[in-house]
């Protein structure tokens, strides 16, 4: 084992469980692991209840109401919400899977990395695996929608095979600093990559 990843790996195991992700050094440790061994070093799993209050660098309020409300679609086979960890347990990326709103596909929604280890591949490691799932369910296709502001996105999607075929109006509920809630209207892109 090499000075950098003996350094990383113990620094992360001293960690005190809460909030751990909050701190820089842990944040430069499980960067320095995905540097060294790549995304593959993290454990992907499951999304659950308990690790909401560790995924607030996701999004405001109303985005982790959407998370809790889509993990209780869970139990019912209609989503899987996937949580790539760092090695203390916290979650560091999450993207669901859901199975209902497109036909003979299984659809990726709320995909966010932690802003602080964006660009490692972290993002594109959960898309394979959930690629991995929708084909365990003998599914052929994959599909997301992305807005025409996100550009880096969607180029990362591009990027994994997935094609441009149609458009889709979305909404999703918004909440603004002082706590005001507005329901957001846009049109996505639709992309799918034949599995
Ligand atoms: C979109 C998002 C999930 C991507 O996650 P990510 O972990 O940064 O994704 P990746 O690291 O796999 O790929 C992103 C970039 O890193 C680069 N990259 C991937 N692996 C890399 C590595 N090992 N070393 C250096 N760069 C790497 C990719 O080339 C890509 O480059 P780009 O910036 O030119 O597009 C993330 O940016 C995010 O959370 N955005 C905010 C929420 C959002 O927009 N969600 C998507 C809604 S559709």
């Amino acid at each position: 084992m090499s000075w950098e990843r003996n350094f990383a790996a113990r620094y992360l195991s001293l960690g005190h469980p809460e909030h751990i992700l909050g701190s820089d050094a842990v944040i430069d440790a499980v960067r320095q692991l995905i540097r060294l061994e790549g995304p593959g070093a993290l454990v992907v799993d499951e999304l659950r209840h308990e690790d909401l209050e560790q995924i607030g660098w996701s999004g405001s309020r109303s985005h982790l109401r959407a998370v809790a409300e889509a993990l209780q679609r869970v139990v019912s086979g209609d989503v899987e919400y996937l949580a790539v960890r760092a090695p203390t347990g916290e979650p560091v990326a999450k993207g669901a899977i859901d199975y209902t709103s497109h036909d003979g596909a299984g659809t990726l929604w709320q995909l966010a990395t932690q802003p602080e280890l964006q660009s490692l591949g972290l993002g594109s490691y959960l898309v394979r695996e959930a690629e991995r799932r929708i084909r365990l369910r003998g599914l052929r296709w994959a599909i997301l929608g992305v807005e025409d502001n996100n550009p880096r996105a969607r180029r990362l999607y591009e990027r994994l095979g997935y094609q441009a075929y149609g458009r889709e109006a979305a909404s999703w509920e918004q909440e603004d600093e002082r706590g005001t809630v507005t329901m957001y209207e846009t049109e996505v892109t639709l992309l799918r990559k034949h599995l």
